[in-house]
């Protein structure tokens, strides 16, 4: 039997949300800022759960998808690539993968000792290696975007994003499969320690009542150790595919920026065939999509409007601290879109406006 599995719906739909990130982030990272008058002497990328590079389906996996996306980017010539400066570190486990994934590299870039940057493929253990690797390569007071893809297992230490968060402009992707919120009561509890920072921090979430409940339990408990280590901006949320299993996805970043890169990505993904992110705040709010969203100012997807509900139930809100909060505390929705929920809300009579115009100072309370 090969090493190569078929693409499941969320490793695809997954796959075209990093496609948009990455492509986002490699020359905010990498291209001269007018903002910091500079850019980075290095910048690190870790794949920490590699996998083949290949799909048995024929899709690229991370690894290749990512490496081509950098070296083909329309914004190439201003990124300043050299061997020193940008590297890209795939680690993966499993000996015959890894050995797939290095002549999968091979096979579509040619020697990797002769790129304009370095890739360093390694078989090894994410939660072991990856600390150890990032020191080998001196990525340490650099920026570092770390993604630990890692199915069911989720076994990556806390310890070590922290060690991530600590440097400058780092961020990191944590995905979850869909059984791991299943599995996790035969992994060892040491191990779950070690992933959530202290079994204080997850034994309440065992307690869940339901599937439904448990996932967003851990994802909540997992969110809020990524900001103690450091993680002031977080978004977690559930990629949906049409069909098939939903993966869950936890991202963490030290800059507002980030979270709005993130969120702009979330919406170029090409949604047509169905796929959707979902919040896990909203429990019943059907989704709609966002494909017909604001296009002609008539449907509202509803998990926003529950979003807005929910906020405005805590107490009444400035328009751009509701703005503000959709930006940085909800899974998708971005600080514009507060003016229009409220409008809608107010059509349909369930909140209160100020009499005139709306602006960003303007107050709205629930009725
Ligand atoms: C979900 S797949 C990765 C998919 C890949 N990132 C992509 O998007 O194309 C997870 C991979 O991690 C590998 N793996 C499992 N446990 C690991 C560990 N502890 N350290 C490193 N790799 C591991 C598996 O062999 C598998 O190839």
């Amino acid at each position: 039997m090969g090493v190569l599995w078929p693409l499941e719906p969320a490793t695809g739909a997954k796959h075209r949300l990093y496609k948009h990130y990455f492509d986002a982030w490699w020359p905010i990272l990498l291209q001269p800022s007018p903002r910091s008058g500079g850019s980075w002497p290095k910048v690190t990328f870790l794949d920490a759960f590699a996998g083949p590079g290949r799909y048995e389906t024929g899709e690229e996996g991370s690894p290749v998808f990512n490496l081509r996306g950098l070296l083909n980017h329309n914004h190439v010539d201003r990124m300043g690539l050299s061997r020193e400066r940008v590297q890209l570190i795939f680690i993966e486990k499993d000996r015959a993968t890894y050995e797939h994934l290095v002549k999968e590299l091979y096979e579509n870039f040619g020697p990797l000792d002769q790129l304009p940057v370095r890739v360093e493929v390694r078989c090894g253990e994410a939660g072991q290696d990856s600390d150890r690797l990032l020191t080998e390569l001196n990525a340490w007071g650099h920026p570092i975007l770390g993604v630990f893809d890692s199915w069911g297992n989720v076994n990556t230490p806390l310890s070590v994003m922290a060690r991530i968060a600590a440097n400058p402009a780092s961020e990191v992707i944590v995905t979850f499969g869909p059984n791991w919120f299943s599995r996790r009561k035969e992994l060892n509890e040491d191990i779950v320690d070690g992933v959530f920072g202290g079994r204080e921090h997850w034994t309440h979430v065992a307690a869940a009542r339901d599937s439904e409940e448990m996932w967003r339990a851990w994802l909540d408990s997992y969110r809020a150790a990524l900001q103690r280590v450091g993680f002031e901006y977080r978004l977690q949320f559930e990629v949906v595919p049409r069909t098939g299993k939903p993966l869950y996805l936890v991202y963490g970043t030290k800059h507002p920026r980030g979270v709005e890169v993130m969120k702009d990505a979330m919406w170029r993904v090409d949604k047509s065939d169905g796929m959707r992110f979902r919040d896990p705040r909203v429990r019943n709010a059907v989704a709609l999509g966002q494909v017909s969203l604001f296009d002609d100012g008539e449907v509202i997807d509803p998990e926003l409007l529950a979003l807005v509900q929910q906020r405005l139930s805590q107490g009444p809100v400035s328009l751009e601290d509701l703005g503000q909060w959709l930006l940085l505390e909800t899974s998708q929705w971005r600080a514009r879109d507060a003016k229009k929920a409220v409008q809608d809300l107010d059509g349909d009579g369930r909140v209160i406006l100020p009499a005139g115009r709306l602006t960003k100072a303007s107050v709205v309370s629930l009725r």
